[in-house]
């Protein structure tokens, strides 16, 4: 798909609640989401309404408590703080720009940074965009896939490469999109299969199981879902939509419950969670997106520069560690006793192994628990594109 990358403009539409929740919490099935939960609430979260958005306080009136937000701007800090202790000349893509809350952060902390903050999805922006008007010009969002960082950049007069500090990625869906029931992210509410989180992308999540065959739905459950049983739901997929077409997600849940054998519906979790995933990262094509922004997000950094990723989901995890290990191999030739000029790794960690949240920010910000945190430093010029 062609990233569009387009101004947001689109009002806010209201939050839509769960109309029959599951008697478990939803973060114990969605490792990658972030929903307002009754945990937040019990913490002491307030609810606001603010243009029509019904959000959670704890750390703002906007719902979405930023994860590991204080570790993401030590991290970044170094590298927007090298010319000017305010961030001034400092520009960061916050690639994932979701409820603006690691935006707001940064752009708070250092008076200075520019941000520019990137989302597929219009309503994100629009509730994004209210929240940080007031910090000017010194915030710009762009609607694109995070893959199209450089057209994005390219809009807001910088170069594809070199040309920016720091580049965040909060991976996943957001609480809006899973509170927002009618968008059929959730299947602890029944609601369209739907899942796009970009409202104009051609295929739904009931396109999907209403059309494509056998061999195509076992792959996306299987290789999007890590789904044991791929082969019994694509099965029971195809036999029902012979007599009736897939409309709602309380469809699809009702069908799992049936194909997912009773000893494995006990373990690992809701017997939805892993479709659920399958189906949403199939209909964003989640993972190829990601595995074209982070080579991007890479090569726009400049000497000094950062880039810090927070994943969900072991898939995602897996991509960003083997792009993050490519990118901090060095090119000498192994056996050489020093590092020939010009083959130094171009990048250097600045975590080890991946970062989780401590049981603190767990117990404050319940969707941290599935976190892991990685980043890397750019080193040299190499690797000019
Ligand atoms: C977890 S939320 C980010 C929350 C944000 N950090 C905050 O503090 O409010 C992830 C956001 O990334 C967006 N997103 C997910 N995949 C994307 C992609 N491939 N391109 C652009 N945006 C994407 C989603 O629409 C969502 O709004």
């Amino acid at each position: 798909m062609k990233p569009s990358a387009t101004l947001f403009d689109e009002p806010v539409p209201a939050v839509a609640r769960a109309s029959w929740p599951l008697p478990e919490p939803a973060l114990a099935y969605f490792p990658n989401a972030r929903s307002v939960s009754d945990r937040d609430l019990d913490a002491g979260a307030a609810i606001h309404l603010r243009g029509g958005v019904d959000v959670a306080d704890q750390q703002g009136p906007f719902g979405h408590v930023p994860v590991l937000l204080d570790r993401c701007i030590e991290l970044l800090a170094p590298a927007l703080t090298r010319t000017a202790a305010d961030g001034a000349g400092a520009v960061v893509v916050d690639a994932t720009l979701g409820a603006g809350g690691h935006s707001e952060g940064l752009l708070r902390r250092y008076p200075g940074v520019r941000v520019i903050g990137l989302d597929r999805d219009p309503s994100a922006l629009a509730l994004a965009g209210g929240r940080l008007a007031g910090f000017g010009d010194r915030f710009t969002a762009v609607r694109t896939r995070y893959d199209g960082i450089a057209d994005a950049l390219a809009q807001s007069g910088l170069a594809a490469t070199r040309s920016v500090d720091g580049v965040l990625f909060d991976l996943g869906v957001s609480s809006m999109q899973l509170d927002r029931t009618e968008r059929g992210f959730s299947y602890s509410a029944d609601a369209p299969l739907d899942m796009r989180m970009d409202p104009d992308l051609p295929v739904t999540a009931a396109d999907i199981l209403n059309t494509y065959d056998k061999a195509a739905l076992v792959a996306i459950l299987r290789d999007f879902g890590e789904e044991r049983h791929a082969g019994r739901i694509a099965t029971a997929v195809l036999r029902r939509r012979a007599s009736s077409p897939f409309t709602s997600t309380a469809e699809l849940v009702e069908l799992l419950y049936e194909a997912i054998p009773a000893p494995a519906r006990r373990t690992g979790g809701h017997p939805a969670k892993r479709t659920f995933q399958a189906l949403r990262v199939a209909v964003n094509a989640e993972l190829d997106s990601l595995r074209a922004a982070l080579p991007a997000a890479l090569a726009a950094v400049r000497v000094g520069g950062r880039v810090v990723v927070m994943s969900y989901q072991s898939l995602e995890d897996r991509i960003v560690k083997n792009v993050f290990a490519g990118a901090t191999a060095s090119r000498t030739p192994p056996g050489l006793p020093v590092e020939l000029p010009g083959h130094e790794p171009e990048f250097s960690f600045l975590t080890r192994g991946a970062e989780r949240a401590d049981t603190e920010e767990i117990e404050r910000n319940p969707r941290s628990a599935a976190v892991r945190l990685r980043a890397v430093e750019r080193a040299t010029e190499r690797g000019q594109e």
